[in-house]
């Protein structure tokens, strides 16, 4: 027969293991493995019943009892360590997705309008400020409109200014925007103010070619219009494009549909017009062609050139893009490359 004293030490052996095995431990899942092996129907706790037959009669109520103590003190010992462990591992889990909320946030990228489409809103913009309005014409033109109306029939020298798509004899991709002024003033009666951008069209290609470019076309037809006129709106717009600084001059040209014709220059705007690589020492940059409505040009769209007088201008949006932002190869407009791209952002 075992006596009760040594079946004591037993119990409260297993108390101690409980209590040593368990300081060891970090988190409730080795806790709770831990309790089931201490307190399962065939756990440590349980396995001490097992005496129970070596334990003199008189005495196994007792022992029964010492057990079931171990029992309940075991189960609570686990409840409040469970408890601990719980309440450890929440502080744990804060303190490691603790959020800084002072922390600078990542920084979302938003798209930008691409160069050509910025200058064109600019010019839009500008010029629908001085009361223009915009014509959209079409890129498929008839060989009258982009030509022959245009005062350049047929065998006329000034085609060979422009290197021309054909797609049958009597259409072309049109070469320029001012095809839209013949639809236009075919189709409405002076005052006449608009501003026609789109994309244009010629078998031409190098760093400041490309065989699609886009320009904007401005129309104006009124009683008494003049070259000043001309001068004073371009003002405006080179001021606007490329600083307050900037000046304009005039400079006799050629195009058959105006008379006279000028090319307009701008001082340029990297050396204030002292003379700089970029403007090759002359100071100053051309950016566009314009002049006063050839007189027959008005008659072949039905308005009295006695009457009516206009001015025309056509600027070429690549162009001043690349000026603006100091771009030397056209390509880079139309490669899509996002180093290039991501840099201009004017808005
Ligand atoms: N259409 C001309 C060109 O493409 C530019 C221009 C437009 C010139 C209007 C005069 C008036 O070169």
């Amino acid at each position: 027969m075992t006596n009760l004293e040594e079946l004591q030490s037993r119990i409260a052996s297993v108390r101690k293991a409980i209590q040593t095995e368990s300081s060891q431990l970090t988190d409730t899942k080795k806790i709770y493995e831990l309790r089931k092996a201490f307190l399962d129907k065939s756990g440590r706790v349980g396995q001490l019943m097992k005496y129970m037959k070596e334990v003199d009669p008189s005495q196994r109520a007792d022992f029964g009892k010492r057990v079931n103590e171990l029992k309940t003190w075991a189960l609570e010992y686990f409840d409040s360590l469970d408890e601990q462990m719980r309440r450890k591992e929440l502080e744990r889990v804060y303190e490691q997705e603790k959020i800084d909320v002072t922390m600078p946030s990542h920084r979302r990228r938003i798209g930008n309008l691409h160069p050509v489409t910025q200058v064109r809103s600019q010019l839009i913009e500008v010029f629908s400020g001085m009361g223009f309005e915009i014509y959209e014409g079409t890129e498929v033109e008839n060989d009258y409109y982009n030509f022959t109306a245009l005062n350049t029939p047929k065998d006329h020298p000034a085609r060979d200014m422009q290197d021309t798509f054909y797609l049958s004899p009597e259409f072309v991709l049109r070469t320029q925007t001012s095809s839209a002024q013949i639809h236009v003033m075919e189709n409405e009666k002076p005052p006449i103010k608009i501003l026609s951008p789109g994309k244009v069209f010629r078998s031409d290609d190098d760093a400041t070619h490309s065989p699609m470019f886009s320009q904007m076309e401005g129309l104006v037809v009124d009683k008494g219009i003049t070259l000043g006129d001309l001068q004073g709106m371009l003002d405006v717009f080179v001021k606007k494009v490329f600083g307050q600084e900037t000046r304009t001059r005039l400079r006799p040209s050629y195009f058959p549909f105006t008379e006279p014709s000028v090319e307009v220059d701008v001082s340029c705007f990297a050396c204030g017009g002292k003379g700089c690589p970029f403007c090759k020492n002359t100071g100053w940059i051309e950016v566009l062609g314009a002049g006063i409505v050839n007189r027959r040009v008005l008659e072949n769209c039905g308005i009295d050139p006695d009457l009516y007088s206009g001015l025309a201008f056509g600027i070429g949006i690549e162009r001043v893009a690349m000026l603006k932002y100091g771009i030397n190869n056209i390509k880079q407009l139309f490669e899509s490359d996002l180093r290039v791209l991501n840099q201009i952002n004017d808005r």
